[in-house]
């Protein structure tokens, strides 16, 4: 069924030209269809330590992985159920398939918008068609999906180049990045959101560091955001989480650039858990705080995201422990216990910045303010709504 996969060549471009990001050096992406029967994924819970793939093979496989975190950051997320819907078909083309397999795949996690996004154009495009069409076209649509992804957050990144390249005019020297949790490629096809304009700034040979935050309680600073900016070569410090106001007050943050998993129509942003203590840190010490969104992490239907965007409760054990590689040890992961037994802990996955604490939003139509009026100004077809 190769007529189903994605092409080696696109636009006339080998894989190499098209996919930016490396891992070991060769071009790799998040997720990638393997047939018509399966889509491989990177199991995003055992980096940096190890680097595995996994095969989703049906709907509740791909549901489950998103949900275990196998896969994770909203670009993502979105991409995962687009393929989720495509595995659904290969059972049961029906109506009541479709169905069934989109609501499966919408609980897995409530914060990220940009699963109902991909779902919606999933169903839409698949109810459209008569069913005897609908697989083949579920498969050319999750790959559509991910082309766009990647088309996005490229030009992401030459928004943000701009802004990294004036900071480096103004300073001469290295520019230094504060960025939270993981928005880089692995929480997207390619690219990344937030690291997208520094990988842009690092390839054009502009010097720039970025402090991560480690990101409790799943350390996908720590663990993600170190890994693939190793892996790109970009010079990076990790911060504990609470380090990043004290940076700020000492001049050593120039900007500080995080993801999204939900913008509100009035510029509301939510992304991982302390990004909101960022902002605050930034606003007093007159740092930039940017957020980086693809249009699809827009959500025109919230106008106040503090009061209306849904925040993910998670399990205490994450809160309660940790896990990371054995001391000593070359591949063992070990999870260890930080808290006494039974002690009660609290695990919101994400909180919102209020629009008042952002510089700027960077989409890929542009950079603009954090208001209703700067996102109609890029997008004045969400005028009407
Ligand atoms: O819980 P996660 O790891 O899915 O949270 C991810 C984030 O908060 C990212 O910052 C966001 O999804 C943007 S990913 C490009």
């Amino acid at each position: 069924m190769s007529a189903l996969r994605l092409p080696s060549v696109v636009a006339g471009k080998t894989l190499t030209e098209v996919i930016s990001m490396r891992v070991n050096g060769k071009p790799c992406r998040t997720i990638w269809p393997l047939s018509d029967a399966a889509v491989a994924v990177i199991d995003q819970r055992c980096l940096p330590h190890q680097f595995k793939t996994v095969e989703l093979t049906n709907v509740a496989e791909a549901a489950a992985a998103i949900e275990n975190m196998t896969v994770r950051g909203a670009p993502l997320i979105g991409a995962t159920a687009a393929y989720g819907m495509a595995l659904a078909m290969r059972a049961d083309c029906s109506d009541a398939a479709v169905a069934s397999a989109a609501d499966l795949l919408q609980q897995t996690r409530p914060t990220a918008v940009n699963l109902l996004w991909a779902l919606s154009r999933m169903r839409s495009r698949l109810l459209a068609l008569p069913s005897s069409e609908r697989l083949q076209a579920a498969w050319q649509e999750a790959a559509a999906l991910c082309e766009e992804d990647v088309a996005l957050n490229e030009k992401i990144g030459q928004q943000g180049l701009a802004l990294i390249e004036a900071c480096y005019q103004k300073t001469g020297r290295t520019v230094n990045v504060l960025t939270h949790c993981n928005a880089g490629w692995l929480g997207t096809v390619d690219w990344g959101t937030a690291l997208a304009p520094i990988y842009q700034a690092a390839d054009a040979g502009i010097p720039v560091h970025v402090w991560v935050d480690e990101t409790r309680p799943r350390n996908q600073g720590a663990s993600l955001s170190c890994w693939e900016l190793g892996q790109h070569g970009v010079a990076h410090t990790l911060l504990p989480d609470n380090a990043g106001g004290h940076l700020m007050q000492h001049g050593q943050v120039d900007m500080v650039i995080v993801g999204c998993d939900r913008t509100a129509r009035n510029g509301d942003v939510c992304n991982k858990i302390g990004t909101y203590l960022k902002a605050l840190a930034a606003h007093d010490n007159s740092v930039p705080f940017y957020v980086a969104l693809p249009s699809p992490t827009i959500d025109w239907q919230i106008t106040d995201g503090v009061k209306d965007i849904p925040i993910e409760q998670r399990s205490a054990d994450e809160v309660l422990t940790v896990t990371g590689l054995l001391a000593g040890e070359e591949s063992k992961l070990a999870t260890v216990q930080i808290a006494p037994a039974e002690t009660a802990a609290a695990n919101y996955g994400f909180d919102v910045t209020p629009a008042r604490l952002v510089t700027a939003l960077i989409t890929e139509r542009g950079i603009c303010d954090a208001s209703e009026a700067g996102l109609l100004s890029l997008f004045p077809e969400q005028a009407h709504e």
